[in-house]
């Protein structure tokens, strides 16, 4: 593994058991994140995308394959951050309860975890709704509550699960900007997976495309657009007609 990757997949394989019988679902997947890029997994739904992410989070195990982070291998719970596909937001604490769990956690003095979740609360636009319960929050709120919460787990590499799922699209072109912000002044690797091909195009600096189930890596493409990308841009628009057809065919099975 060379200075500048921060995690490699290898050879990652992945069966279950649904009613005594062995599906397969991932099936030698490899690849190496390089330090602070972006990288965004497409692929058929139930392809094997979450499990994939679990098993990099170390909340899953592979049958076969290693996982390494900066170099060593995988060796327990919390070397990423992973911001799951469900809310796991805690009902019972407040926004800002919400977003320093992981310093509290990690024994961080609360006065200064307070400090930087507030920085991140601006810059996300929730300033003003720290004292919020989840409940009391828009869905769009709640997403950014747990973006901030991933980032304040200090890990390199955050792990995002759709994290812009079921959003209209404005909140949603509004979180992908906030999105990039944060993450070209916090320097993260990131993994985000998303079946949104756009997304993919305007946030990555690399795109991953799954096969079908068994999953195997179909496509590893670098994105070489200019950033500020423009989503209207000829060039993204014909990326974006490129991804679609090979995702659709996956879909169909052809
Ligand atoms: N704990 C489990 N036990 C048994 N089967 C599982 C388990 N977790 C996932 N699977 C199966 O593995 C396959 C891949 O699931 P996974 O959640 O990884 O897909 P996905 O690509 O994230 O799908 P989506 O795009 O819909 O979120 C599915 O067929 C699912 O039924
Ligand atoms: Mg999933």
């Amino acid at each position: 593994m060379d200075a500048t990757s921060s995690l490699r997949i290898e050879g990652v394989s992945k069966s279950y058991l649904q009613r005594s019988t062995l599906i397969a679902v991932l099936d030698s997947i490899s690849f190496n994140l390089e330090t602070a890029t972006w990288t965004t997994i497409l692929g058929p739904s139930g392809c094997g995308k979450t499990t994939l992410l679990k098993i990099i989070a170390g909340l899953e195990f592979p049958d076969t394959g290693r996982v390494f982070v900066e170099a060593r291998e995988l060796s327990r719970l919390g070397e990423t951050a992973y911001l799951p596909q469900d809310d796991t937001l805690l009902p019972w604490r407040t926004a800002l309860g919400n977003a320093i769990l992981a310093s509290e956690i990690d024994g961080k003095p609360i006065a200064d975890a307070k400090r930087e979740a507030l920085d991140l609360f601006d810059q996300f636009g929730l300033s003003g709704f720290e004292s919020l319960y989840p409940s009391e929050l828009s869905g769009g709120m709640r997403q950014r509550l747990a973006l901030i919460r991933t980032f304040l787990t200090h890990r390199d590499i955050l792990l995002l699960d759709e994290p812009l799922g079921a959003l209209d699209p404005l909140t949603r072109a509004t979180l992908q900007n906030w999105l990039l912000n944060v993450w070209s002044e916090l320097k993260k690797t990131v993994l985000l997976v998303t079946h949104d091909a756009e997304e993919a195009l305007l946030l990555s600096d690399r795109i991953l495309v799954l096969t079908d189930r068994p999953a195997q890596l179909q496509l590893d493409q670098a994105v070489e657009l200019d950033r500020p990308r423009d989503r209207g841009s000829s060039e993204l628009v014909s990326h974006k007609s490129q991804l679609l057809r090979l995702l659709l065919e996956e879909e169909v099975g052809t």
